[in-house]
């Protein structure tokens, strides 16, 4: 036993020593651009199948033929119209589609159902769906556009119109109610409504097909050559010997402690952690140049449990916020949690790990700075000098903040569980757009479980979802991520109002279930001075915190549906049953 665990700990040093220089053999190979037809560059992520070997990911492989880049995708196949670094999108069109033959149709469904957990893309958020209908009798009903002025025309007798049937297209999400008696649904698919609205005419709802569908990649840092550029032995040989001279004490200490079977001190919990996660994108600072960047720590940003954050910078110029770990947490837990998690993501809606730093018992966490502070602050505001967001604002941050925890369930190949979803760990840039940040409390896990088992009750009162301190409600799951958001949302739906709502009634209302109240009642919640699209704005977020914050997990809907219902009008929201919400009745 021991023996074994001599040799892999003398193995992981000699992988540590051999590590930076293999690294950057496969850095230059890994950095490649290719060109196809349209796309003009092709490069990380994607990679084409005559790529040399390193380029690039596998699951990520596009085909270039005759000049078009090519898409497999399950079992159809997809021109690649566009690639969207930025956006991490990938716009593709059906091959069976062609231009100006409006009778062409696509070959395959695509719908949210053709994506689960795990593969390498998923549907974009898209607000519609194309569904083609055949019916045995014709349709009068206005959702059913008549295909047949395009079917008549085509060459070749399709199947659609050589068969006794009536062809529709139905604009829509279909609902069974909208299903005409006679009909049944062939090929259905979604598609991303940029902006535009469709103006329901055939030739408008080909040329978005044409157009075609927005699917998401990940970007996980999945491999170790993505982020060698970055790996945490900057300082060549110097930094090696300082971790053989650091390393080999804890690897044995490790060793011995393991041996005993006692628990690990916590320095060597954090070193094994690093050491066995050598697929780590932020940079290892050491603690002088922590001090240097955040000149002796003059600045304080904040205080709290965790410790405190200063404010700092990088030599590029870079402003980054710095969290100084208060060492008494258990094994650095919170520590490994954050590296562990948001280490290896990135989102526009999540914070950014630049680095951090470990020696002895110091630990510390450095990320972009973000101007305008936590949302809570916007909350409920308490001095003059935050200025108050507008309700379209409001809704946008709880629409970044919604992409966040989304990503965060269904991103990469582990899904991760926030745990703390409150004002307080919603940080703003300063375009106030949202990062989901403290990663604290988070765990990952499998994407395959949906259900999760937990050591001791994580959240703050309040946000904290039932099943975490009601053991009979049913499993721990995403959902619990999903119950805090809707109070976060209920919250900044509900600011302006939370004053004088219970100025007016007695402070004993409970906002969630006063607005269920209301709405039950067919009123509305009046907003002061808000317009009438303000109105409808509050409206729309009220009624989703409602569903979110429903007491049972599965009656709540996933973070993907929260963003359709967001996205979606206020009028196709259905008024959600009774949370059972109320702090006496809990
Ligand atoms: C390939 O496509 C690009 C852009 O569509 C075009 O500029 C180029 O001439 C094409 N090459 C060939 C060989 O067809
Ligand atoms: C998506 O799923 C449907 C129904 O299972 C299937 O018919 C279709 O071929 C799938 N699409 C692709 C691209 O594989
Ligand atoms: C279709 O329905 C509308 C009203 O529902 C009616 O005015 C119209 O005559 C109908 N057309 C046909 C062809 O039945
Ligand atoms: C189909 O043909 C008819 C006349 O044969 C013409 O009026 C109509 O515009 C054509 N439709 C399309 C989509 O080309
Ligand atoms: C298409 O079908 C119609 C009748 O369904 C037939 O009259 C016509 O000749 C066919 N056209 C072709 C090109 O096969």
């Amino acid at each position: 036993m021991l023996r074994t665990l001599l040799f892999a700990g003398f193995a992981a040093i000699f992988l540590l020593l051999l590590l930076p220089t293999t690294c950057k053999a496969k850095l230059n190979l890994h950095r490649c651009h290719s060109s196809c037809g349209n796309i003009p560059d092709i490069s990380y992520p994607f990679r084409l199948k005559d790529d040399r070997r390193r380029c690039g990911d596998r699951k990520y492989e596009l085909a270039c033929e005759n000049n078009r880049t090519i898409l497999q995708l399950y079992s159809g196949r997809y021109y690649v119209e566009e690639i969207n670094y930025n956006r991490e999108t990938i716009r593709v069109v059906d091959t069976g589609l062609k231009k100006d033959d409006c009778s062409s149709l696509p070959l395959h469904s695509l719908t949210d159902a053709n994506f689960s957990y795990g593969d390498p893309y998923r549907l974009s958020y898209k607000t519609s769906d194309v569904n083609f209908v055949d019916c045995e009798a014709p349709i009068n009903s206005s959702l059913y556009i008549d295909m047949a002025p395009c079917s008549r025309n085509s060459s070749s007798n399709s199947s659609l119109s050589s068969m006794q049937t009536y062809s529709y297209v139905v604009v829509r999400h279909m609902a069974l109610s909208d299903l005409e008696d006679s009909c049944s649904v062939g090929l259905v698919v979604g598609f991303s409504t940029t902006g535009q609205e469709i103006d329901n005419s055939l030739p408008d709802i080909h040329n978005r097909l044409l157009y075609g569908t927005d699917l998401k990649w990940f970007n996980c840092f999945g491999f170790l050559c993505t982020s060698c550029d970055t790996l945490y032995f900057p300082h060549s040989v110097l930094a090696v010997a300082a971790k053989i001279f650091f390393g080999v004490p804890c690897v044995l200490i490790f060793l011995i402690y393991k041996w005993k079977r006692r628990s690990l001190s916590m320095y060597c919990a954090i070193e094994e952690f690093i050491q066995t996660h050598n697929n780590l994108k932020p940079i290892r600072y050491s603690y002088s140049n922590i001090k240097k960047m955040t000149k002796g720590f003059t600045e304080k940003l904040g205080e709290g449990g965790y410790g405190s954050v200063y404010k700092g910078k990088l030599k590029s110029g870079h402003l980054v916020a710095v969290k100084m770990l208060a060492n008494s947490k258990a094994n650095g837990q919170d520590f490994i949690n954050e590296v562990a998690t948001i280490g290896r993501i990135h989102h526009f809606n999540v914070v950014q790990l630049i680095g951090f730093c470990v020696e002895g018992s110091k630990q510390a966490l450095v990320y972009d700075f973000m101007p305008n502070g936590s949302l809570d602050k916007y909350i409920f505001p308490e001095k003059e000098e935050y200025i108050s967001l507008s309700f379209e604002k409001m809704y946008q941050i709880s629409l970044g903040v919604a992409h966040g925890i989304e990503y965060l369930h269904l991103g990469c190949d582990m899904q991760i569980l926030h745990f703390d979803i409150k004002p307080h760990n919603i940080l703003l840039d300063k375009n106030f757009t949202p990062k989901v940040s403290d990663f604290g409390l988070a765990k990952s896990y499998p994407a395959d479980h949906s259900i999760v088992s937990l050591t001791g009750a994580r959240g703050t009162r309040g946000y904290m979802a039932p099943e975490l301190f009601y053991k009979n409600i049913g499993g721990v799951s995403y959902k619990a991520d999903v119950f805090s958001f809707g109070m976060l949302l209920m919250e900044m739906a509900g600011r302006r109002r939370n004053l004088n709502v219970f100025a007016e009634h007695s402070s004993q209302i409970y906002f969630p279930s006063w607005a269920y109240d209301q709405f039950n009642e067919g009123k509305d919640i009046e907003i002061g001075d808000a317009t009438e699209e303000e109105q409808k704005l509050a409206k729309k977020m009220v009624l989703i915190a409602l569903w979110c914050i429903q007491f049972k997990p599965s009656e709540r809907p996933s973070m993907h549906k929260v963003i359709e219902m967001l996205e979606g009008k206020v009028d196709q929201l259905q008024m959600p049953p009774k949370p059972f919400l109320t702090p006496q009745e809990v």
